[in-house]
């Protein structure tokens, strides 16, 4: 198993580019099942993630050829409809593929995800939503298996804004007879993305990246040649990595409206922001000021960026209070950032976070994607070196993330 070996306490210095957004390509990849034919998608991370899909849409019997941020999906041989157990455990984003398999294909054979490490996360609502769109579901062996001959439209109000939800039936409704409208809908970039990625195939979806979303179905769509928008949490993760390290570090090819809950709470702590062309340049300062985050759906302070800036919160100067609302379980970070000399307590999804004067390296495991970042940037700060074990969390979902930071002047290094 591969761990990151960091010897902290250098400055970040210099230009990164950021990748394509993990979040915008999964569902981009799954929207290839709307159709039969070779689909591109350009600015592809190269991730593990990406690779999992890849493994899912081979079962499919879909050919998926990844290189050099270029993905083509060919979907002409499609014959199988089962996503099984091991691939949706390792990867709940497989769940995407519900959606597009019945509506395309008129079946789909789908294995529940189960509970992750950070919280319970069911998929009721994208189940109820397809019911609702006519398909007939049953839930059988650990297994979501849904038939439809043609979906209709619906009006669907989601009890929560879930992000692969409102992805699952937009990219359903797209195919379906008549206007569907989803209320409440997500309204997350990501969302945005796949909506002008399938109006680029066809269809005719309106209002995403509000809470009202209609998209009225066609009967048949093209495959796309679309390219996916920049990663908003990789960025983010750049920018904490800039300001836990007092460092100086522009962020090339980023979206930074995408990032105004973030950049806002950033510059409330002390960091500077200076627009560039074709990026952003991020100063880290001395000491950054305590602040407080309580995690919302988008437009609000993004959950999948909690973690990296508890990491920053436990050196700055006071305390700040970190309110987790989206999983219940999303602090397992806590523990190891406490064995670096964080003072950090938690209570019923509050974290009260004692900011010290400065981390300590140690042996620490990572336990999820955004859980791991925080503590390769707790890593990068901290005095003496840091190993971080269970290194496969961090590449899902960021690529190269020891190569652009080792090329900002860290010391990083993988070993076995
Ligand atoms: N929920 C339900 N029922 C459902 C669906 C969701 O109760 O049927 C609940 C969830 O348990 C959670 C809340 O609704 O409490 C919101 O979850 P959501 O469905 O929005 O999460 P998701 O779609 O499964 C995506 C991202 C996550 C990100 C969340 C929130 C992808 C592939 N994943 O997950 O990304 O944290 O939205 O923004 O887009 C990550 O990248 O590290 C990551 C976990």
């Amino acid at each position: 198993m591969e761990k990151l070996l960091i010897k902290g306490g250098r400055k970040l210095t210099g230009k990164v580019e950021i990748s394509g957004s993990k979040n915008a390509a999964l569902p981009a990849i799954t929207a290839s099942l709307l159709v039969s034919g070779k689909s591109r998608l350009h600015r592809v991370p190269d991730l593990a993630d990406v690779r999992t899909m890849g493994r899912l849409l081979e079962r499919f019997g879909a050919g998926f050829h990844h290189k050099d941020g270029v993905l083509e999906v060919d979907t002409s041989g499609v014959k199988s409809f089962e996503a099984p157990y091991e691939l949706v455990k390792t990867m709940r984003a497989s769940v995407l593929a519900l959606g597009p398999l019945v509506a395309r294909w008129g079946q789909a054979r789908v294995s529940l995800p189960g509970g992750c490490a950070i919280g319970a996360r069911p998929i009721d609502i994208h189940i109820t939503g397809l019911e609702k769109m006519g398909a007939k579901i049953a839930l059988k062996d650990g297994y979501v298996v849904a038939r439809a001959k043609r979906l209709k439209a619906a009006r669907i109000c989601f009890d929560i804004p879930t992000v692969t939800g409102t992805e699952n039936l937009m990219m359903a409704a797209s195919l379906a007879r008549g206007a569907t409208v989803l209320e409440n809908a997500a309204r997350e970039p990501e969302v945005v993305c796949l909506a002008e990625l399938l109006n680029s195939m066809g269809a005719k979806v309106s209002g995403a990246g509000g809470s009202v979303v209609e998209i009225e179905g066609v009967d048949e769509l093209k495959p796309p040649d679309y390219s996916i928008i920049p990663d908003r949490i990789e960025s983010g993760t750049f920018m904490t990595a800039a300001a836990i390290t007092g460092g100086d570090v522009v962020l090339k090819g980023v979206n930074v409206e995408h990032l105004d809950a973030v950049m806002l709470k950033l510059t409330e702590s002390g960091v500077v922001f200076k627009a560039q062309a074709g990026g952003i340049r991020v100063i880290g300062p001395e000491r950054l000021g305590a602040n407080d985050f309580k995690t919302m759906p988008y437009p609000g302070f993004p959950t999948d960026m909690q973690a990296q800036c508890m990491a920053l919160m436990s050196i700055a100067g006071g305390t700040s209070i970190i309110h987790e609302t989206i999983f219940e379980n999303r602090f397992m970070h806590v523990a190891e950032l406490k064995r670096m000399g964080a003072d950090i307590s938690v209570q019923a999804g509050v974290a009260t976070v004692r900011g010290v004067k400065a981390l300590r390296g140690a042996e620490v495991m990572a336990t999820d994607l955004r859980a791991s970042a925080s503590l390769v940037l707790a890593g990068l700060a901290a005095k003496g070196t840091t190993i971080v074990d269970r290194l496969y969390h961090l590449d899902r979902g960021y690529e190269r993330m020891d190569e652009k930071l080792k090329a900002l002047g860290a010391s990083v290094e993988r070993v076995r």
